[in-house]
């Protein structure tokens, strides 16, 4: 219980830090960088790598490693992040205005709001969606609904139960002490999002025997260093040269070792998407406010 609300504490102090940085004309690496410096020097390690995504992009967005881009004005910035104290999980996100999207970032934090008011031993998943839905209908928007919230475990971002942004008649109850992530996504948009480009965050999904030795040494130092925790390509550059980089990662993918999620698109690419998240422990504590 105590690395749950360490680890809640300290995404919490990041998102506050992180949040002030995302600025018109900041460069998106360097403020990634800062807030992953930041939460080592909290005492965190990263859950997952410190995402930024960027308007009708929902999510899954992390800084490349080899490119970069400032925030311009109008941009709607969605700052999701994680952290880890020995497995155990704070995961939360809030949402930038660069421009005039004021109500956008309401309606997913009013739905986030309303949710945590109703959250208790016994709430079912049904109900969290319906307010979800009913506070980001109500300012005129969609909840984004192929994405939601998720339960949280040890080394382990996305676990049962998925936690849904509408109502979705699931009579599933919450239990006391259930560690879990509720994360409404606003959209202008369809409400639906597709599995977009590679996101450069890989995750070591099976261990087997590689022959290639980049592989083999990636395999190896990623297994130490982020378990079954989602990491960056930007992070092996601090142990890999870049031709090792693209090697072992391809062999790895090829391999069935290492998964890559997609970068996540509303499918309407004129929208603007919102986003909240916090962490909690059910009965217990909201883990990541502040
Ligand atoms: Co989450």
């Amino acid at each position: 219980m105590k690395d749950w609300i360490k680890a809640g504490e300290i995404a919490g102090e990041a998102r506050e830090f992180g949040k002030k940085l995302i600025r018109i004309g900041a460069s998106h690496k360097e403020v990634t960088e800062k807030i992953e410096s930041k939460i080592g020097e909290l005492g965190g390690k990263l859950a997952f790598p410190t995402q930024m995504s960027v308007n009708h992009i929902a999510a899954h967005y992390t800084a490349l490693l080899d490119k970069d881009f400032n925030f311009e004005e109008g941009d709607v910035v969605k700052l999701d992040l994680g952290v880890s104290i020995n497995g155990a999980i704070g995961d939360t996100a809030v949402t930038v205005d660069l421009g005039n999207n004021e109500k956008l970032v309401k309606a997913s934090r009013n739905a986030l709001n309303s949710a945590l008011e109703i959250v208790k031993p016994g709430t079912t998943l049904g109900e969290i969606g319906r307010t979800i839905q009913e506070e980001i209908t109500k300012l005129g928007f969609k909840p984004i609904r192929n994405l939601g919230g998720h339960g949280l475990d040890k080394y382990q971002i996305h676990t049962e139960p998925t936690i849904p942004n509408y109502d979705n008649g699931d009579e599933t109850k919450l239990k006391k002490g259930q560690k879990i992530a509720i994360e409404p996504f606003a959209s202008t948009g369809s409400g639906m999002i597709s599995e977009g480009n590679p996101s450069e965050i890989y995750q070591l999904s099976h261990v087997k025997n590689i022959r290639l030795q980049s592989a083999r040494e990636i395999m190896k130092y990623v297994g130490e260093e982020f378990k079954t925790l989602p990491f960056s390509k930007r992070y092996l550059i601090r142990k890999f040269n870049k031709l090792q980089i693209a090697t072992g990662l391809l062999a790895l993918k090829r391999e069935g070792i290492l998964h890559e999620y997609g970068v996540l698109p509303e499918r309407d690419k004129t929208s603007l998407v919102s986003q909240a998240e916090h962490s909690l422990i059910v009965g217990e504590k909201v883990t990541t406010k502040i």
